[in-house]
């Protein structure tokens, strides 16, 4: 390991510049005009697999390419472990509130900001990193590994689930490892007992054809605005729960042992709410702040599109109106399922004056780790000698929806390890990677090869 810890040491300077590069290009997967970057980014990977030792190759799918590593010379009686990223980033507007530019990554007091700088570029680079740190420093591995890169993760992996299919021989593996989560607190390293579900809709309400005069019709007709406020108001209790009948058939209740782990972390909620800079909090009744992010299902409206928004006031009764509302699921909730439960939901209440229909965006089922194993100890192990602590288990709140179909269709269990910080401002203006959490990423990830190897 000393020879390994050399190399990373004596590297680290051009792992950073290599990262810059990384971050420089705008694979924003979200747009068709970044195509181009999308392609570059790709092949920008690809080299940099090579560059560690690996074979790979960027492979064509209806969307944006996969690219696949791989290192298999471990030999056939040698575990193999799949690492999964995602070489795309979110859109960075709006660009007027990034410090310094969303593509021209800059340090600031050691923190890197750039799009992409956390979710998940810094953390997929890391993993090529202690890969290219392991090979060249010692030479050797102890596993055989694959690494599978992808450029849609932002918009849903919509071909993810047909290319896991069919490369399914290409990808057998004994246990699948991914970093695009975050650490407990700054310092605090942890691994993923849960991650929630998604399942993301648009709310159309459509009244009259056309927009009207709303003191020559307001009263008479029916008002696509009014009437979507109301469905939206529907959809939850003034409790925090939710109102969708048969929302809670599915949800899992978590075992008591987890919930005491969950009340034993150092969580510091007046950090929490430093970060969101609301005037107050609030929840499902009975259930701490981070039993509501983590093991508690919720709804969210995640935009509205209605009527006149410009400046002073326009009197108009809108045409139609829209929402977009997505839902976090928890075990053992289905997201085709949830989609059921809220037509049915919303059908019953519709006033027939209007017509409302509803169409199913992304989707993405719950996942819940099997915390044992040797891959598991192997990776607890590496992340307390890289971080001088032992890691936490957490759950999260957010969604990577590739996770349970690894599992059932690679048949190997998922363990998800991050080293964002909490705050990274994923998806908004200023994200951000503390560049200890990349130096001590590279660290933590090859010393869990090391530790497989003993
Ligand atoms: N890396 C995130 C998921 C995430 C966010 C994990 C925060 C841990 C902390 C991933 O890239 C993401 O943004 N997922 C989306 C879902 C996807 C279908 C667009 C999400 O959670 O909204
Ligand atoms: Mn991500
Ligand atoms: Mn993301």
């Amino acid at each position: 390991m000393a020879d390994v810890n050399d190399y990373i040491n004596g590297e680290m300077a051009r792992f950073k510049d290599e990262l810059f590069e990384f971050l420089r290009i705008p694979s924003v997967s979200a747009r068709s005009e970044h195509a181009g970057d999308i392609k570059e980014a790709a092949s920008w990977v690809a080299d940099r697999m090579r560059d560690a030792g690996l074979s790979a190759s960027v492979i064509e799918t209806p969307g944006h390419p996969v690219v696949l590593g791989e290192w298999k010379e471990a030999g056939p009686d040698a575990p193999t472990l799949l690492i999964y990223g995602h070489y795309d980033v979110q859109p960075p507007e709006p660009l007027d509130l990034w410090v310094s530019p969303a593509f021209e990554p800059t340090v600031r007091d050691g923190n890197l900001f750039a799009r992409g700088a956390s979710d998940d570029k810094g953390q997929l680079f890391l993993h090529i990193k202690a890969l290219e740190a392991q090979l060249k420093g010692s030479g050797n591995l102890p596993v055989n590994v694959v690494v599978v890169a992808e450029g849609e993760e932002e918009v849903g992996s919509p071909n993810l689930v047909p290319f896991v299919e069919s490369h399914r021989d290409r990808l057998a593996c004994d246990a699948v490892v991914i970093s695009d989560s975050s650490m407990f607190a700054q310092g605090i390293p942890s691994l993923l007992f849960s991650l929630r579900g998604l399942a993301y809709f648009e709310i159309h309400v459509q009244g009259p054809a056309g927009d009207l005069h709303s003191g020559s019709y307001g009263g008479a007709v029916v008002n696509p605005g009014n009437v979507l406020a109301q469905l939206l108001d529907s959809l939850k209790n003034s409790d925090g729960s939710i109102a969708i009948p048969g929302f809670y058939d599915d949800v899992m209740d978590w075992d008591e042992k987890t919930r005491e782990a969950i009340r034993g972390l150092p969580f510091d909620q007046a950090e929490f709410e430093g970060e969101v800079r609301a005037p107050g909090l609030n929840g499902e009744a009975g259930f701490s702040l981070l039993e509501r992010l983590w093991i508690r299902p919720t709804c969210d409206v995640n935009g509205i599109l209605c009527g006149y928004t410009g400046e002073g006031a326009k009197t108009v009764l809108p045409a139609k109106a829209m929402a977009k509302v997505s839902f976090r699921l928890v075990p053992n909730q289905d997201p085709e399922r949830v989609g059921e439960l809220l037509k049915a939901h919303l059908d019953r209440i519709v006033p027939p004056e209007v017509e409302v229909t509803v169409e199913e965006l992304h989707g993405g089922r719950p996942w819940k780790a099997e915390l044992e194993g040797p891959f598991f100890e192997a990776a607890r192990n590496a992340l307390a000698k890289a971080f001088g602590t032992d890691p936490v288990l957490t759950g999260e709140g957010g969604s990577i929806p590739i996770v349970v179909d690894f599992q059932e269709i690679l048949e190997a269990p998922v363990l998800l390890m991050g080293f964002a910080p909490p705050g990274a401002n994923m998806h908004a203006p200023n994200e951000w990677i503390p560049l200890e959490n990349f130096e001590n990423g590279i660290r933590a990830v090859a010393q869990f090869y090391a530790e497989l190897g003993g």
